[in-house]
């Protein structure tokens, strides 16, 4: 069985995500050269894991990479709107400046539960990079305080997408490229 066969039609290519990684990194690295010590990179697991792994390799300052794991969507489609920290970053980031990588912000919840998180650790600033967003998918404000700065790759239509890390039930996370899901195969 192909995956390709799942997917009604492709939104961004591979090579699409590559160059628009390429561009996230070296706003990134100009915005934040100036820092002393290293960026502390989190990747939200597991949806970011690939995307992680992409703008690291093009961001050329000196970065701290860990993960944290915050769910709120079960297997379905929609947000719970409740969620949890499963499991939590390893680096002491007090007095550091922290940038959460997303594949997608939909409702905001995730985001913001991580924020406030992040910032109770005493963070000195946190900021966030999603490759992905649905800005008028909002239930909540997702507010960064002082100089944190939202990056995004782009903004999604409102279709369940997958690929490129992002999954339905756990699947299809390994495709290379972002596609619609063919409605059949979860409605
Ligand atoms: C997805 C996605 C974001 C979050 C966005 O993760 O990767 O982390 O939902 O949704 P929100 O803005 O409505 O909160 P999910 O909880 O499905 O876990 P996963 O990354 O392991 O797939
Ligand atoms: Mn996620
Ligand atoms: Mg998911």
């Amino acid at each position: 069985m192909e995956l390709d066969q799942h997917i009604e039609r492709v939104l961004w290519t591979e090579d699409k995500i590559a160059k628009r990684v390429v561009e996230l990194a070296s706003e990134i690295s100009e915005d934040f050269k100036e820092l002393h010590s290293p960026l502390v990179v989190i990747g939200v697991a597991t949806g970011a894991f690939l995307f992680l792994a992409d703008i690291v390799r093009k961001i050329t300052l000196p970065v701290l990479v860990d993960f944290i794991q915050v769910q709120s969507y079960g297997s379905g489609t929609t947000s719970n709107g409740a969620p949890q920290i499963v499991h939590d970053i390893k680096i002491d980031i007090r007095g550091k400046h922290v940038l959460v990588v997303e594949d997608i912000v939909d409702t905001g919840n995730t985001l913001s539960c991580l924020i406030s998180h992040l910032e109770s650790q005493g963070a000195s600033s946190v900021s966030v990079c999603t490759f992905l967003d649905k800005p008028y998918r909002r239930e909540i404000t997702v507010e960064l305080k002082g100089e944190g700065k939202f990056y995004r790759g782009f903004e999604c239509p409102d279709n369940f997408v997958v690929g490129y890390g992002m999954d339905y039930a756990e699947l299809y996370r390994n495709l290379p490229y972002v596609g619609v899901l063919k409605p059949e195969l979860y409605e």
